[in-house]
């Protein structure tokens, strides 16, 4: 089998450039995977905190974001919000199912632990609950948000983390 029809995905941290990518994966994503959790408004309202690509761009170099690459180029990511909450978490459709978010999630599952988080906390999407709890993750709260005129459905959603020594 050529290399090709089984790429090589790997991690690294975000670099300020990559910030126009990652915005494109955000749309794409919510667009291409979220349709059947979502209606249009609630996913255009969504899309839309990528509007202000300076703004968004400023989230990811606050916290610690890793990035998923294919021969360099990105195809998702996952951002943090504090030491042991995870903010953003979005794989590009053409490459979902594919085990891209449980690479981005088993990373950073072993870098709070080893900083000594014990828990890591997630407020999940619709579409992203059951890839948490297959993952070990268990719903706390359901919660309603608004995001750009709209209100959106979301779970918290909690893991106990595995000692970094263990
Ligand atoms: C949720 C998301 C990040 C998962 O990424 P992914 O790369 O497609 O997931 P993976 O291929 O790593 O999936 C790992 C496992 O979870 C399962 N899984 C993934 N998404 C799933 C879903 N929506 N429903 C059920 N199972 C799912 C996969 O089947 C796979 O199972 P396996 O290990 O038995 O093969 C991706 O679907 C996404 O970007 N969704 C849209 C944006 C979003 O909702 N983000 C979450 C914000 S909290």
């Amino acid at each position: 089998m050529s290399a090709r029809a089984h790429p090589t995905y790997a991690l690294r941290p975000f670099l300020p450039a990559d910030a126009p990518l990652l915005a494109e994966i955000f749309r794409a994503s919510i667009a291409g995977l979220t349709g059947e959790d979502y209606d249009d408004a609630q996913r255009d309202a969504w899309a839309s905190a990528a509007d202000d690509e300076q703004a968004f761009a400023e989230r990811f170099g606050r916290e610690l974001t890793l990035v998923a690459t294919v021969e360099g180029s990105p195809i998702g990511f996952l951002s943090m919000e504090g030491p042991d909450k995870i903010d953003l978490l979005y794989v590009h459709p053409a490459v979902a199912g594919q085990g891209v978010g449980a690479m981005l999630v088993d990373a950073i599952e072993k870098l709070t632990a080893a900083r000594g988080a014990k828990t890591l906390t997630v407020d999940a999407s619709e579409t992203a609950r059951p890839f948490f709890e297959k993952r070990g993750y268990v719903g706390r709260q359901r919660n309603t948000v608004m995001r750009g005129g709209e209100w959106l459905a979301n779970t918290t959603m909690e893991k106990r983390l595995a000692r970094a020594d263990q």
